[in-house]
């Protein structure tokens, strides 16, 4: 390209850094995108054919702008050298050690993204954290660049992603908007202003918000503690509606045409996944109980512990329906990715589902479109072996010969599968546990099945 008019770079090529910033990078041509990663085989993907992520158009807005003005690279001190913005968009995982272990934010990868920057960069900075935070990060990420660095000047921003997997190319096309806290001093206002003009080149500035720092690192988590509580919320109503004859997807629809409610993420299911809601309001949660708030720290627990329930509750019911024993039982699944159109399967139910039943001795035959073999034995088994779990290739073979089948992902190849075929090869009674409510339970029924879906009473 010629020479540029800005140049930025990404530390961190993961579902949100990749995706990202080839949006920046097919909308503004004249901006050279660098998407940074030590992991050297995820590099080599995004340089390749075979995307690291799977993502509907993703891999158009990639190649339309990739070795132009977008560029993945392992040299991400380079990278910090030539850029003007530096996005960071490492993983912020649950603490699994030490203080706040299993709650707290581990920022170690964001801590070592800060001193890298602050080793190598020269001149004035700006910092944006793309990464989900606890809130008051960035005072931290401000004391650290600020006192390891003599050669250059730092402003830090939050600029949260709201896309979700899945929906991740519509949802950066056509954002509900875009948020940019920084510091409410001359230097912060220009430092957003600078970043709210990248984002201008496509996203009406209605839609862009501008707030302080610690608004924004705030509102990610509180936005995704409100979406995953909205999950929550219907499926404790699943149960009750399992225990009265109520049908959840009618009390649904009743509720959600209430302008205050809203008919959106209101669908009863095995249990949220993905790699967000879950660390995201145990995040909180701590943080809340941090500041001295244990009511409300209880309060947004209670959130995950009703989706832990819900997927144990499934799994309980398989068992429950297969006369109380699935020991040499063979279980189909359908499914695993944590929700159809993305390979992730960071806390998919799946998981929890099948650990369940391999637990209980059963033979459990996974199928997924889009995630490997090596990735469904690693997240089920760790390192461990099991002979009981068998990764196949289609429906079809996960379902030949079982004697109940579960869908936890709600694939649209599910909702035409030959149901009648696939009930002649069945062990007879044939179980069907519709984990998404996504397949025509009566016919299913009439055809011979008998359908457990969530929230209904048949
Ligand atoms: N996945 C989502 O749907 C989603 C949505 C919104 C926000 N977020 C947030 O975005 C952040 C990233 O999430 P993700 O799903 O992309 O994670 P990811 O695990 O897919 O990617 C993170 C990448 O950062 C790399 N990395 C670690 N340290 C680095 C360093 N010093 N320099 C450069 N790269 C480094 C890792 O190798 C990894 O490839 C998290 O805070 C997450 O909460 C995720």
């Amino acid at each position: 390209m010629t020479s540029p008019s800005l140049s930025i770079c990404c530390l961190g090529a993961g579902y949100v850094g990749g995706p990202t910033m080839a949006m920046i990078a097919a909308k503004c041509p004249d901006i050279r995108v660098t998407v940074t990663d030590p992991n050297e085989q995820r590099i080599a993907a995004w340089n390749s054919s075979e995307l690291p992520v799977y993502e509907p158009g993703l891999q158009e807005v990639v190649e339309s702008a990739r070795e132009k003005n977008l560029f993945f690279s392992t040299d991400i001190k380079s990278a910090i050298r030539e850029s003007d913005i530096i996005f960071v968009s490492v993983g912020t995982p649950t603490k699994t050690y030490g203080k706040g272990a299993g709650r707290a934010a581990d920022l170690k990868y964001i801590e070592s993204a800060a001193r890298m920057i602050a080793e190598v960069a020269e001149g004035p900075k700006i910092i944006v954290e793309k990464s989900t935070l606890p809130v008051r990060t960035a005072s931290a990420l401000l004391t650290i660049l600020r006192s390891n660095s003599t050669k250059a000047s730092f402003q830090v921003l939050s600029n949260p992603e709201f896309l979700a997997e899945g929906t991740a190319i519509e949802d950066l096309e056509n954002p509900d908007r875009v948020l940019i806290g920084g510091e409410q001093t001359p230097e912060g206002l220009e430092a957003i202003e600078k970043v709210v003009a990248i984002y201008a080149r496509w996203v009406p500035r209605e839609k862009i918000l501008t707030t302080n720092l610690w608004s924004s690192e705030l509102s990610k988590l509180v936005a995704n503690a409100f979406l995953a509580q909205r999950i929550s919320s219907i499926n404790s109503i699943s149960a009750l509606c399992e225990a009265t004859e109520a049908d959840v997807d009618e009390v649904a629809r009743a509720i959600g045409r209430d302008s205050r409610i809203g008919p959106k993420f209101l669908k009863a299911s095995v249990g949220y996944g993905g790699s967000c809601f879950q660390k995201d309001i145990l995040n909180l949660s701590y943080l809340c109980e941090h500041f001295g708030l244990p009511e409300v720290a209880e309060y947004w627990a209670s959130v995950v512990k009703i989706n832990d329930w819900q997927k144990t509750r499934f799994s309980g019911r398989i068992i429950r329906d297969l006369f109380n024993t699935v020991s040499g039982k063979h279980i189909g699944i359908l499914g695993f990715a944590f929700k159809k159109d993305t390979n992730d399967t960071r806390e998919t139910a799946a998981i929890s589902v099948c650990r369940d039943l391999l637990a209980e001795g059963a033979k459990v035959y996974v199928y997924d479109p889009r995630v490997s073999e090596e990735q469904i034995r690693e997240d089920v088994l760790g390192k461990a072996e099991n002979p009981n779990l068998i990764v196949v290739k289609s429906a079809l073979e996960a379902c030949s010969g079982a004697h109940g089948v579960a869908v936890l992902t709600e694939w649209d190849e599910f909702k035409t599968l030959d149901f009648q075929k696939i009930y002649e090869g069945m062990l007879k009674p044939a179980f069907l546990f519709d984990g998404r409510n996504i397949l025509p339970h009566q016919e299913l029924k009439d055809l011979g099945f008998r359908v457990f879906a969530i929230g209904k009473s048949f």
